[in-house]
């Protein structure tokens, strides 16, 4: 039997990691990426790779601590489906979305660019294409009207005409038509285009705010977090115009007790409005929207 001195115990051996040298680490780690043949993502996992190790570092991080981290996106994974994806919901949450939402958007944003805000998941394809002026609330559904006016704008302010303006909306309730089985198909839901000035307008009811999914670890998250879960009331768009970029977006209910405590922090600037009274027991909303020059790419629809 070899003595503990003939295995060299407790020596380092030549050309091992020190346990103590984190740097030495994470220049280990860092160099086994370098060769990463698609740039970009050699980029972003670098910076992925040196924020972890930092992070790891600023907390102590322990390993029941990184055990119990991994086990929640493992369970992010399994909450995700056709019908609900947990992983966005997450991205939104953590601001994350919204971030690189704003970003994207920043030069058009710097020329007078309506901000952006998420498509969210319940966008459907195929919304019913309606007449300017017509109602998205079908018949019986209760709420204080809302009529809705808006024009679809260059970044220079030339009308866009014939662009394609879909919205979609919460209920007085707070449920989106296939969350509800009170409320008819497509309910609250329409696509219009716009006039010779850019111009459409249609009526609907006042929506309410409602809250983000709490049933996963999203929910446990926002739990422990002693947040709220909850979206301020709010009308969503989708805008195409030939020739200018998609404008998605969504405006705000200024009056809602949560506009400023969006849950997902989409309720930014320009986006939180005043329902303005229109004195019969109605409100108006006026609406400009701003589209950037570039190609016009669809975002995913995440329902049929
Ligand atoms: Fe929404």
């Amino acid at each position: 039997m070899k003595s503990a001195h003939a295995l060299n115990m407790g020596a380092p051996t030549p050309g091992a990691l020190s346990a103590s040298d984190p740097a030495a680490l994470l220049a280990a780690v860092l160099q086994a990426n370098a060769g990463t043949a698609n740039t970009r993502l050699k980029q972003v996992m670098d910076a992925l790779i040196r924020h972890l190790h930092a992070l790891a570092l600023e907390v102590d991080l322990s390993p029941a601590e990184l055990d119990q981290a991994l086990d929640f996106l493992v369970r992010v994974g399994q909450a995700s489906g056709p019908q609900k994806n947990e992983g966005i919901l997450l991205a939104d949450i953590l601001g994350l979305a919204t971030l690189v939402q704003l970003r994207g958007a920043r030069e058009a944003l710097a020329q007078g660019g309506t901000e952006p805000a998420l498509v969210g998941p319940f966008w459907r394809a195929n919304q019913p294409v309606r007449a300017c002026g017509e109602n998205i609330a079908l018949a019986d559904t209760p709420g204080a009207p809302l009529h809705v006016r808006g024009r679809v704008l260059s970044l220079t302010g030339v009308p866009l005409v014939d662009a394609r303006v879909e919205t979609w909306q919460a209920s007085p309730q707070g449920l989106y038509e296939n969350q509800d089985p009170h409320q008819q198909d497509m309910n609250l839901r329409g696509v219009f285009l716009t006039d010779g000035q850019g111009r459409f307008d249609f009526h609907s009811v006042r929506p309410a705010g409602y809250p983000v999914p709490v049933d996963g670890p999203c929910g446990e998250l926002l739990a422990a977090q002693g947040r709220g879960v909850m979206r301020p009331a709010h009308l969503h768009f989708i805008v195409v115009a030939a020739g200018h970029k998609v404008l998605a977006t969504q405006f705000f209910d200024i009056e809602d007790p949560h506009a400023h405590k969006d849950v997902v922090f989409g309720a930014v600037g320009s986006l939180l409005r005043r329902f303005e009274p229109d004195g019969r027991g109605g409100f108006s909303l006026d609406l400009e929207l701003r589209l950037e020059r570039g190609e016009t790419v669809l975002p995913h629809c995440p329902l049929p």
